[in-house]
């Protein structure tokens, strides 16, 4: 479609067919009479398919940016742009739809519910999403399979140990078949071996052609991906290639 029949449409062109992408990002954060000045004209452009990492310091605004890309949280100016749509025109319900079909969620800690099983905590985003009990079953056999735990599947998350734990938070992540995997420092509870089986899982999962930003404080996770950028007291700068380190 031209830029002009878009037009016509009532479609914005540098928003259609644009996977990703933030121009002039800021938040601010008022403290009592203080205003704090947490993000920084944050540019920031993917293509879908892409293996990003944010590395930076404790404080550096990491998370804070991961709650706006995830909307989670909305910047307090600039424009953001996800799959097309134009996140700051979103209402809430909107966004939680968008959240639920567009992206999946890895925190630090699995965050798995501890009275659930393996399989029902995979299950839990179909639930939400009203797919039908037999399928989301099998959707989250097949998830966990992926990941190494079909025989774990009946364990409770205190019976596994923590790379399997934030192995069915990845499970839990994917099975509703987003187009962005967000992860903030998905191997911070882990120790290096099993931090590195859970990255060679992400690798595997970029290499299916899976969106992935991974945002960490550690420069030998961050390598892991294919493109890294720094965040510094809320700016951010493009890191070049690691592939060509
Ligand atoms: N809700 C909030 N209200 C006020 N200030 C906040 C809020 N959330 C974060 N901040 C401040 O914003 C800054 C960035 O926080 P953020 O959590 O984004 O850092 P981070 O890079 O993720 O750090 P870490 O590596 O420790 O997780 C910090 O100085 C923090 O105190
Ligand atoms: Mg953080």
């Amino acid at each position: 479609m031209s830029a002009q029949a878009l037009k016509r449409a009532g479609a914005s062109p540098a928003a259609e067919g644009c996977f990703f992408k933030m121009e002039k990002i800021n938040k601010y954060y008022q403290m009592g009479g203080e205003r704090a000045h947490i993000l920084r004209d944050v540019d920031l452009s993917l293509e879908a398919g892409e293996y990003l990492s944010v590395l930076g310091p404790s404080g550096s605004g990491k998370s804070t940016l991961m709650n706006i890309i995830g909307c989670l949280d909305v910047a307090t100016s600039g424009r953001y742009t996800l799959n097309g749509r134009q996140i700051e025109d979103m209402s809430e319900v909107e966004l939680a739809r968008l959240r639920s079909r567009e992206i999946g969620f890895i925190f630090q800690n699995s965050q798995l519910l501890p009275r659930l099983t393996a399989q029902k905590n995979v299950e839990l985003p179909l639930i939400y999403a009203g797919v039908a009990p037999g399928k989301r079953r099998e959707r989250a056999r097949q998830m966990l399979e992926r990941v190494g735990l079909s025989d774990r599947m009946g364990h409770y998350p205190n019976q596994l140990s923590g790379g399997q734990q934030q192995r069915v938070a990845i499970a839990r992540a994917l099975v509703g078949n987003p187009t962005l995997l967000l992860a903030d420092e998905p191997t911070g509870a882990l120790d290096q071996k099993t931090g590195r089986q859970v990255m060679a899982l992400f690798e595997e999962l970029n290499a299916e052609g899976r969106t992935v930003i991974m945002i960490t404080h550690d420069m030998h996770i961050a390598a892991f991906a294919r493109r890294v950028v720094h965040i510094i007291d809320g700016e951010l700068t493009e890191g070049g290639d690691t592939n060509d380190a």
